[in-house]
Formats: structure tokens, C-alpha cells, sequence
């Protein structure tokens, strides 16, 4: 059985858990990275994101629901406001939902496109995945696979939106504002889940499900990126650029 980590050794063990379950960006990610997709693959990778984008509340509502602690929920809310558009109270930003829309127009779909698309299978399974995950974990767990996602959030859309202004400049800059919101955000965002993780997860049951947790989120994200790329990316590449990228 293990033992009782110390809240920074449990931070610290999570995060080499996740650089172990998948040491290598995803093959689909490096060649975003590297200026690589086409655009028809880059459309592609848009339209099956979007359906996580836009059922975030699905997550979201149970964490806000499960959580006990007032503090902690006025914050949850908070992340709510914003990812249903923080322009409700005379912020910045429309939903994280329109953004992508936006940026979905900027890759030159058309507005009922993005909205009508009928996800790959495999996005759809990963979305209800991820969903059962949060509704059957203990609320800390369920804020604390916040993050896979949120944890590395601003450092992953730098990388994104950097890449996309760099290698894909045909894209408007004005529609890569999902990126910059979530660059801006995310930060705070990863901040608290942290400190969730440290604060309330100092049992050894709730670190071995945390573990766990993460893992499966870290494996729900991986899998959505392999349906596109398998679908979408990977029936177009060259031998030699598949040995680079899966190797
Ligand atoms: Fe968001």
C-alpha cells in the first residue's frame, strides 16, 4: 500500500505520473506544433475539439454541485461565468463555446457547420468518458483532474496559438482569441485545482484515486486525439513521418 504523501510530494508524484502515461506529445499535436496539418486536417481537428468546448457544462455543473465548501464553490462558479461568457457581468469575452466558433470561422468553416458537425465516435465516447469520471469521483478528485487539462492550460495555448500565427498565418489574428483567454485564465485556474489536491486530498484512499483520476483524464484526452488523427491526420502521411512522430 502506498503512503501518505505530503501535499507537495502528492503535486509532485501526479505530475511525474502524467509526464510516465505519456511521455511524448501526441503525434497530432507535434505536427500542429510544427506547422505540419493541412488545412482540411486543421478544419478537422476545429470541428471534433468543439465538442468538448461546447458540453463543458456537463463537467463543470457536477463539480459545481458535488462541491461542499462555499469558498470553494463561489470559484467554481467564477470558472462557470467564464466559460459561459464573462461579458454577462461586462467582462472581456463571449463563451469559451463562441470563441471557438470564431476561431472556427478564422479556419474558414462556416458558422452552422461548426454547429450541425456529428463528432467522430470515439470524441463523442471520450466526452461521456470524462463526464462519468468527474460524477463518480470524490469532488476533490473530480476538480483535481482539472489538472491535465487546466494545470498545463497556459503553457499548451501559447504553444497553440504561437504555432497557428507562425506556420498558419492565413488564419485572422482576431479569431485566436480562445487561445488568449485561456493563456490569460488558465493560470488562476490551475493554481486553485492544485490547491484543491493539496488541501483535501490528504487521505491516502483519495491520493491513490487522485492518481488514478488524473491518469484517466491524461488517457480521455489522449484518445481524442488519436480518433482525429487516425481518421483525419495519419491516412495521408508519409512512412518516414510516421516513424518520426509515433517513434
Ligand atoms: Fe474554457
Amino acid at each position: 500500500m502506498a503512503e501518505l504523501l505530503s501535499p507537495e510530494a502528492l503535486i509532485a508524484d501526479l505530475e511525474e505520473t502524467l509526464r510516465q502515461r505519456h511521455p511524448k506529445p501526441h503525434p497530432i499535436r507535434q505536427l500542429l506544433l510544427s506547422g505540419r496539418l493541412s488545412k482540411a486536417q486543421l478544419r478537422g481537428w476545429a470541428k471534433n475539439q468543439f465538442h468538448e468546448f461546447r458540453n463543458i457544462h456537463r463537467f463543470f455543473g457536477i463539480r459545481y454541485q458535488k462541491c461542499p465548501i462555499a469558498e470553494l464553490r463561489r470559484l467554481l462558479l467564477e470558472n462557470m461565468v467564464e466559460e459561459e461568457g464573462e461579458d454577462l457581468f461586462g467582462g472581456k469575452y463571449p463563451s469559451h463555446r463562441d470563441l471557438w466558433v470564431q476561431f472556427a470561422e478564422g479556419l474558414g468553416i462556416a458558422r452552422e457547420d461548426i454547429l450541425n458537425y456529428e463528432p467522430l465516435p470515439g470524441i463523442r465516447a471520450a466526452l461521456e468518458m470524462y463526464v462519468s469520471l468527474v460524477q463518480q469521483s470524490h469532488w476533490a478528485v473530480a476538480i483535481g483532474t482539472g489538472l491535465v487539462f487546466e494545470g498545463g492550460g497556459p503553457k499548451r495555448m501559447r504553444e497553440e496559438r504561437e504555432a497557428l500565427e507562425k506556420y498558419y498565418s492565413w488564419i485572422p489574428s482576431s479569431s485566436l482569441d480562445f487561445f488568449r483567454a485561456h493563456e490569460y485564465h488558465d493560470q488562476g485556474h490551475g493554481d486553485r485545482v492544485t490547491e484543491v489536491i493539496k488541501q483535501h486530498c490528504m487521505e491516502i484512499r483519495l491520493q491513490h484515486e487522485m492518481r488514478e483520476a488524473v491518469k484517466q483524464r491524461a488517457d480521455i484526452m489522449w484518445l481524442q486525439n488519436d480518433c482525429i488523427y487516425s481518421a483525419l491526420v495519419r491516412p495521408s502521411l508519409d512512412s518516414q513521418t510516421v516513424r518520426e512522430i509515433e517513434g
